[in-house]
C-alpha cells in the first residue's frame, strides 16, 4: 500500500478482502497528520537549518598538506592555506561560523601552555588570515591549554594537580591574543572556576566589548573526546579530567554551571558532548532565555562513520536523526564536524 494513498480513495477500495472491515470508531486518527510528506513538513516541529551549524575545523603548521584524521573519518587538519579554501567552501555552502582548533608541534608545549597566548602563533596566525579572505565567516576561538599543554591537560599542573586560579590568568591572555587576531567569539572550553568572569572583564577592559564569549558551561568529563585528541595530539599525559570537568551523572550541577556563566557575561551557553546528554540540554533550554549551544563531539562523529563504513546503518539520515533530536532537545546551535555534510544534503 502506497504511503501517498490518494485521499478520495475510500479505505475499503484498498482493504485486502482477507482483512474485516473494522468498527472502529475514534475521534482523534493522529495518523491522518502523518499520510503525505507535505502535510508531515507542515506539522514538523523542529526543522535542522544550515544556518543552525558551526563548523569545528583543526589547523596545523606547513604549506599544501592536509591530513586526514584516522579515527574521524572525511576530517582533516589543514595548513592554512588550505584552511582557507575549506573556509571559503563552507562560507559558500551557507554555513555562517567556525570554530578552530590548533596541532601545536610538541617542541612548542610547555606546562604554562604559553605558546596559546603568542600573538604569532598558529591560532592568531589562522583567524588574521581567514578574517581577510572570508571576512564575513564568523570566527570562534577554543580557550584552554591542552593543545598546548606538554601534560595534555586544560591547566597548569603542579603535583598531578591542576591549578585554578593561575590558570585563568593564562585564559585571559590566551582570550586578549584571539580577540586581537579578530576572533568574533572565544570559547573557554577548560572548565576553571572564574573564567568567564576574568575573561569578560579583560576583554571589556581592552576594549573588545562585541567580542562575545560562547561558554562550554555543561562540559562533561566524557569518553566520547577521544578521537579529538588524537587529532590534536592532546591527551593528557596522566590521570584524567574529572577535577575539572563534570561528572556525567549530574545534572543539577549543570544548571549550577549555566547560571554561574551567565552571571559572569556568557553570551551562549553550550553542552558537551550533545548525544548523551539530550536531557541537559533541554533542562537548560528551559532554564534560560540564552542561545544554547551543543557540541556534537569528536566520538559521536566516529560512531556515526564506523557504524556506516560497515554498512551497518544509512549514514546520511543518521546523521540527520542525530541533529534533529539535538534540535528538538532545545539546542539552537550545534557544533558538528557533520556540518559540511548537512550543508551539501540540505541544499
Ligand atoms: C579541550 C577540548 C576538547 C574538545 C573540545 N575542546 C577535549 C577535551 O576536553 O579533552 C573535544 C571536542 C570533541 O571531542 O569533538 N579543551
Amino acid at each position: 500500500m502506497s504511503d501517498v494513498a490518494n485521499p478520495s480513495t475510500p479505505q475499503s477500495e484498498v482493504s485486502e478482502s482477507s482483512i474485516s472491515q473494522s468498527a472502529l470508531s475514534v475521534t482523534q486518527r493522529p495518523r491522518r497528520l502523518r499520510r503525505t510528506e507535505a502535510l508531515r513538513r507542515m506539522v514538523r516541529e523542529n526543522t535542522l537549518r544550515v544556518e543552525d551549524l558551526i563548523y569545528p575545523l583543526f589547523v596545523m603548521e606547513g604549506e599544501g598538506q592536509r591530513e586526514e584524521i584516522p579515527s574521524m573519518p572525511d576530517c582533516y587538519r589543514y595548513t592554512l592555506d588550505l584552511l582557507l579554501t575549506e573556509v571559503q567552501e563552507v562560507y559558500g555552502l551557507g554555513i555562517g561560523a567556525i570554530a578552530l582548533f590548533p596541532l601545536i608541534p610538541y617542541d612548542q608545549k610547555d606546562n604554562a601552555g604559553t605558546e596559546s597566548y603568542n600573538p604569532n602563533g598558529l591560532i592568531p596566525r589562522a583567524v588574521r588570515a581567514i578574517k581577510q579572505a572570508v571576512p564575513k565567516i564568523l570566527v570562534i576561538t577554543d580557550v584552554a591549554l591542552d593543545p598546548y599543554s606538554s601534560e595534555g591537560h586544560d591547566g597548569i599542573v603542579q603535583d598531578g594537580k591542576i591549578l585554578n586560579d593561575e590558570t585563568v590568568a593564562v585564559l585571559v591572555k590566551q582570550a586578549l591574543v584571539q580577540a586581537e587576531a579578530g576572533a568574533d567569539f572565544v570559547a573557554p572550553s577548560d572548565m576553571m572556576d572564574g573564567r568567564v568572569g576574568a575573561i569578560r572583564k579583560a576583554l571589556d577592559a581592552e576594549g573588545w566589548i562585541n567580542v562575545g564569549i560562547l561558554a562550554y558551561s555543561a562540559k562533561y568529563a566524557s569518553a566520547y573526546y577521544g578521537p579529538f585528541r588524537d587529532a590534536l595530539d592532546s591527551a593528557p599525559k596522566f590521570g584524567d579530567k574529572k577535577t575539572y570537568q563534570m561528572d556525567a551523572a549530574n545534572a543539577r550541577e549543570a544548571i549550577k554551571e549555566v547560571d554561574l556563566d551567565i552571571a559572569e557575561g556568557a553570551d551562549i551557553v553550550m553542552v558537551k558532548p550533545a548525544l548523551a546528554y539530550l536531557d541537559i540540554i533541554c533542562q537548560i533550554k528551559q532554564h534560560t532565555n540564552l542561545p544554547v549551544a551543543a557540541y556534537n563531539v569528536s566520538g559521536e562523529y566516529a560512531m556515526i562513520k564506523a557504524a556506516a563504513a560497515q554498512g551497518w546503518i544509512d549514514e546520511k539520515k543518521v546523521i540527520l536523526e542525530t541533529l534533529t533530536s539535538m534540535k528538538r532537545a532545545g539546542a539552537d546551535l550545534i557544533l558538528t564536524y557533520f556540518a559540511k555534510e548537512v550543508a551539501l544534503m540540505l541544499q
